[in-house]
């Protein structure tokens, strides 16, 4: 989340092939994809917000991979942003969009207004309870959770996937929307996938074109107190404690740096642990000026 509206457009990019469908409509979109089922065809979905990355193009890549049709939805969802978050000013580019989904093999882009997700009268919502959604970004931010389910279980019921693929920098997210594809029964595969990062180190973040140079330069100490933190659990260190004072120690390095959490947790549950292990994931958010920024490190993985 950005609380100020600064940002800094990236060059847009060009594009290939000339099958891909854009479609707003919620029954058209519905149809289309009921009846490629009926063919017998098999739905991959990757659900965004827009503003494309390398991260969402690794999760298009996959599901080109996996399934006959791609799907891809572009909708900056109102109801997982708080009063005075960046739903106003948050990035935009439909048109470039659109270009990097066909370059990566999408056949149907959903793209509805909120008018038509949210008509007026709207009054359901889903929400996943417990510690699952009042940790972690939870804490931070009150409504989140409840807005992304909502949002993703309509796209889903929309689309139909047989598998929906989401980044694994959001992981709490990630954890939110298997446990209520699971509660729900939904039939939809959930899949996880790498953070994908800036050469530099930065996870791919839409949000990251908020960032100053000056500030993307602090933001780099997000993945190096996350590498430190590997190197001290490598060098045998397992309590939780210790592991987040380095990484503590590293972020106020940087004198313009907001700490709003940094944790241990199991990697399954989110339950703080207070020891660490091959099951645990260290998860922080860091305000850089106007801008607050994620990641995680599964400590069974390596740090990319
Ligand atoms: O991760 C995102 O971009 C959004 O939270 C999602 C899953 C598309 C729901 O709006």
């Amino acid at each position: 989340m950005a609380l100020g509206c600064d940002v800094r457009l990236p060059r847009s990019s060009s594009h290939a092939t000339d099958s891909m469908e854009t479609i707003s409509d919620i029954k058209t979109m519905q149809d289309r994809c009921l009846q490629a089922r009926a063919a017998g065809q098999t739905i991959a979905f990757v659900p965004t917000m827009g503003f494309l990355h390398d991260g969402h193009l690794s999760l298009l890549q996959e599901g080109r991979k996996r399934a006959d049709l791609l799907v891809l939805s572009i909708f900056v969802n109102p109801t997982q942003f708080a009063p005075g978050e960046d739903l106003d000013c948050y990035p935009r580019d439909f048109e470039r969009d659109e270009a990097l989904a066909r370059k990566a093999g999408v056949d149907l882009i959903f793209y509805p207004t909120a008018e038509m997700i949210y008509p007026s009268g709207y009054a359901t919502y889903v929400a996943v309870e417990g510690p699952l959604t009042t940790t972690l970004e939870g804490a931070c931010r009150a409504t989140h959770f409840r807005g992304v389910t909502t949002v993703v279980a309509k796209l889903f019921l929309i689309v139909q996937p047989h598998l929906a693929l989401f980044g694994r920098k959001d992981f709490q997210q990630l954890a939110v929307i298997s446990r209520m594809t699971t509660d729900l029964n939904l039939p939809v595969k959930i899949i996880g996938m790498p953070i994908v990062r800036e050469a530099d180190g930065l996870a791919m973040s839409s949000r990251n074109v908020y960032l100053s140079p000056k500030e993307r330069q602090q933001a780099l100490s997000l993945v190096a107190s996350l590498r430190q933190a590997r190197s001290v659990v490598r060098a045998g260190e397992t309590e939780a404690k210790t592991v987040l004072a380095s990484i503590r120690q590293r972020l106020v390095q940087e004198s313009e740096l907001v700490i709003d959490y940094v944790k241990a947790c199991h990697a399954q549950t989110l339950d703080e642990v207070s020891t660490v292990d091959a099951e645990t994931v260290i998860l922080l958010a860091v305000r850089v000026g106007k801008t607050r920024l994620i990641d995680n490190q599964l400590l069974a993985e390596e740090v990319n």
